[in-house]
């Protein structure tokens, strides 16, 4: 048949073309929001924790076959974190640095609040194993672990340094002066979850994972 076989002789039953057109967007819109609705949950499933996603998921470090000397790297809130296996040898060296330095004491808020133990000079909670963030403190390279003195300089004791502008840090990750930037290596939170594995990201209770340092 043809189209002008169906042609209805009442006008009214006439088909308006805007009209189709206009229903046609009704149901084209209502259809998108009904696919919207269906997939929130689905999609919602696949995603991490809305806290999760603010403040980082901790991570879990086996630092159990990390020897002296060495140091290993994880991935924290997409920054390099840092576990460093301090010898007895670079333990020694950090307090004679300390007039070399821009906060050697620690008293700017480069280091989460209540980390037990801690000591300002060795940052961190044991003092064999430096947890910190290895992002540069002036613009965000990544520095480099040079721990054979006169590596760097002359007077070079061992320590981090960076290569883009040459600021250089202690093996505690606080900065020396005449370096670009200007505050100390941020150290997270964590806590020791057995004698080789250590939680990074937050406190032993839980708190904490919202945490950041000056700069973020
Ligand atoms: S980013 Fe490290 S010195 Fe500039």
């Amino acid at each position: 048949m043809s189209a002008a076989e169906y042609a209805p002789s009442d006008p009214s039953l006439e088909v308006n073309p805007e009209r189709r057109r206009m229903l046609t967007g009704v149901v084209t819109t209502v259809g998108a929001v009904g696919v919207g609705f269906a997939a929130v949950p689905f999609i919602e499933s696949l995603l991490p924790s809305a806290s999760a996603v603010a403040g980082g998921a901790p991570v879990e470090i086996d630092i159990g076959g990390l020897a002296p000397g060495q140091m290993l790297t994880v991935t924290w809130r997409k920054r390099p974190v840092w576990v460093l296996h301090r010898t007895e040898a670079q333990l020694a060296v950090l307090p004679a640095l300390n007039s070399q330095l821009k906060d050697p004491m620690s008293r700017e808020p480069q280091q989460a609040p209540d980390l037990p133990n801690w000591n300002p000079v060795q940052r961190s909670v044991k003092p064999e194993f430096l947890v910190a963030v290895g992002i540069c403190t002036h613009l965000g390279c990544i520095p480099k672990y040079r721990p054979q003195p006169g590596s760097v300089s002359p007077g070079w004791r061992g320590g981090f340094f960076c290569p883009c502008h040459g600021s250089r840090y202690d093996l505690a990750g606080r900065v020396m002066d005449g370096s670009p930037a200007p505050l100390n290596l941020p150290v997270l939170p964590y806590y020791y979850k057995d004698t080789r594995t250590i939680i990074a990201g937050e406190m032993a209770n839980g708190a904490d994972q919202n945490w950041q340092p000056s700069g973020w």
